[in-house]
């Protein structure tokens, strides 16, 4: 069985999405809900769907072993970040290689970055003008949004659009794709490891 962590802050949607797509499946299996939050919605869901969920400590996650021993211990293999808003800390990055992968809601380079995330985004969008958005998965290296890109996909942003019509655009999008963008990276990884 591969083992995944998700990592999120907030309200979990995507990590709902996500904890549905593998439930019962036969070999990748949701094994910790990770948050720095500890009110969160997702944490909720965790506690619901049935599976162990962690609270992230600020400390321990940048100055001391970024939860390494604990994750490895859980016997993790991949992290799919889901609305985490940390920074992952170098220590997190080496002892995951290429198994760290993040969703933005836009098209990066564009409108990422640190304080980017949620409505900032959105709003950035049509304050720009863009006639499309869409979404970015790709794997997480030191810098906020900047990892080597997985998949793209595109929306138009009509003139109509407000930050919550396009809020809404992107997230059928991120729902219908993370899933199963993690699903065929882990098979393409176990192929590659011959497993
Ligand atoms: C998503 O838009 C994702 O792209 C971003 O954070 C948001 C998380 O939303 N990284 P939710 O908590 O999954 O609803």
């Amino acid at each position: 069985m591969v083992h995944i962590a998700i990592f999120a802050s907030g309200t979990g949607s995507n990590a709902l999405k996500i904890i549905d797509h593998f439930r019962n499946h036969s070999s990748i299996s949701i094994a910790l809900v990770a948050s720095n939050k500890p009110g969160a919605g997702v944490l909720d869901i965790a506690e619901r769907k049935n599976i162990p969920s962690l609270i992230i400590e600020k400390e321990r996650f940048f100055r001391g072993d970024g939860y390494v021993s604990e994750l490895k211990r859980r016997n993790i293999q991949w992290i799919i970040l889901a609305g985490f808003l940390w920074k992952i800390p170098t220590s997190l990055i080496q002892a995951f290689p290429g198994k760290i992968i993040n969703i933005h809601p836009a098209l990066l380079p564009k409108y990422g970055g640190k304080g980017m995330y949620g409505h900032f985004v959105h709003e950035a969008v049509i304050e720009a003008k863009e006639k499309e958005s869409g979404i970015t998965i790709h794997y997480v290296d030191e810098e906020f949004d900047h990892g080597k890109h997985i998949l793209q996909l595109t929306c138009p942003v009509e003139d109509t659009d407000t930050p919550e019509t396009l809020a809404k655009k992107i997230q059928v999008l991120e729902h219908k794709h993370y899933p199963e963008v993690i699903a065929r990276l882990i098979n393409e990884n176990l192929k590659i490891e011959g497993i």
